[in-house]
């Protein structure tokens, strides 16, 4: 049986092993993000009272589908770059800002939490899409994807934020 060639061209060269190393390792945190911030909308999607959470529930429910599913994508791409998907073990948590509020009709808190969460993502990303640029279009292709729907959540919720300050309540 014959060997198989490596790739000559592209990441998966070996002249790109070091790059596509450090693109593994912004995937992992890429990944982790996108972990934390589901176990945050499913918290943030239950423990709300009242009327005025139900609009914020409903579309945190949506939206951790869509984070799961980002997920995902980033664990493929870990492994599709020869890296290995970490087990939970290797795990930190960061958002402490959407950590419960005291009071759980404190749903600016809530909106807040998820704004901040929102653009720490849009910030890596783009530090991802601007690394794998020339280097990895596949990688590059799917972050500019994923990134497009973190714009839209935080415009989303920023226009909640703007409602509650419209009424003296942020
Ligand atoms: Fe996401």
């Amino acid at each position: 049986m014959a060997t198989t060639r490596s790739a000559a061209q592209g990441i998966l060269a070996d002249d790109h092993t070091e790059t596509r190393e450090q693109i593994v390792e912004m995937l992992k945190k890429a990944y982790w993000m996108e972990i934390e911030t589901v176990m945050s909308y499913i918290t943030n999607s239950i423990n709300p009272d009242g009327v005025r959470a139900q609009e914020i529930i409903e579309s945190l429910q949506q939206d951790i589908q869509e984070e799961l599913g980002h997920a995902q994508q980033f664990a493929e791409r870990i492994k599709e770059l020869y890296g290995v998907v970490p087990g939970s073990m290797e795990f930190t948590a960061e958002q402490s800002y959407l950590q419960p509020p005291e009071h759980q009709t404190d749903i600016v808190h809530v909106i807040k939490g998820v704004i901040e969460a929102e653009t720490g993502a849009i910030e890596h990303y783009n530090a991802v899409i601007e690394f794998t640029e020339g280097t990895d279009p596949v990688t590059n292709d799917m972050v500019i994807a994923i990134l497009r729907d973190e714009e839209g959540h935080r415009r989303l919720f920023e226009g909640y934020l703007r409602e509650y300050e419209a009424e003296g309540k942020a």
